[in-house]
């Protein structure tokens, strides 16, 4: 699924994969020299500080933008507690040590940041395409959920993209609404369809709606 490109710079490159990138622009704020959306090419190494760079670069919430050090400097490491941000009107903004896999059992990425469409409508599932800008509405509360305690036996989050169904998220992770509410669980499912009436998480009408989560 990935495409990433790298652009160089002699202490630190810079890849960016345009197919997660959902225009947040945390990059073009934080670091305005280094990306700079009206150049060719955009993204420009060469014109920063590489801690900078690296800072502005975790703080892309999609997992676009990724770093590697030339100069002995920190890599990035995924943050202690994994957590879901639910954002209004948009996506699941995922951070941690997470691995997205198939119902086959097929990993479709490792990251420590990753945009999940839960909006049912993004040709690039489970990732986020921004296609929830086209027409979906919903306020970002936390529905009701069985909670089911860490056992510690893992720190890692799997979220699983069932087909034709919700995302099975296996692992200790924090899930935060737009009003700071959050609980901490170690398994759920959320809802990527869209029609849950009990957001983020699942309630089953996805087979109501016969929904697909086939992107061909
Ligand atoms: S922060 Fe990430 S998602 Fe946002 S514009 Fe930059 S690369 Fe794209
Ligand atoms: S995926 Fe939306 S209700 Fe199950």
């Amino acid at each position: 699924m990935s495409h990433p490109r790298s652009y160089a710079a002699e202490d630190i490159d810079v890849q960016y994969d345009v197919r997660r990138c959902i225009h947040a622009a945390e990059c073009v704020h934080g670091a305005p020299s280094v990306f700079d959306p009206n150049r060719k090419p955009w993204v420009d190494p060469t014109q920063g500080d590489s801690d900078l760079i690296a800072k502005v670069v975790t703080r892309c919430p999609t997992g676009a933008l990724h770093f590697t050090r030339k100069d002995g400097g920190a890599e990035e490491v995924p943050e202690e507690t994994n957590t879901v941000l639910i954002q209004p009107d948009g996506p699941l903004h995922v951070r941690g040590d997470i691995r997205v896999e198939t119902a086959e059992g097929e990993i479709l990425l490792t990251d420590t940041r990753v945009a999940l469409c839960r909006c049912g409508l993004s040709k690039n599932k489970p990732f986020c395409d921004n296609a929830h800008q086209e027409n979906f509405k919903d306020a970002a509360a936390l529905g009701a959920v069985n909670v089911i305690e860490a056992s510690g036996e893992t720190s890692s989050l799997t979220i699983l993209a069932a087909t034709d169904g919700p995302l099975l998220l296996n692992g200790p992770v924090s899930i935060s609404s737009a009003e700071s509410e959050e609980i901490t669980t170690e398994k759920c499912a959320l809802c990527r369809c869209g029609h849950s009436s009990n957001k983020p998480f699942c309630d089953g009408t996805h087979k109501d709606i016969g929904f697909e989560s086939s992107t061909a």
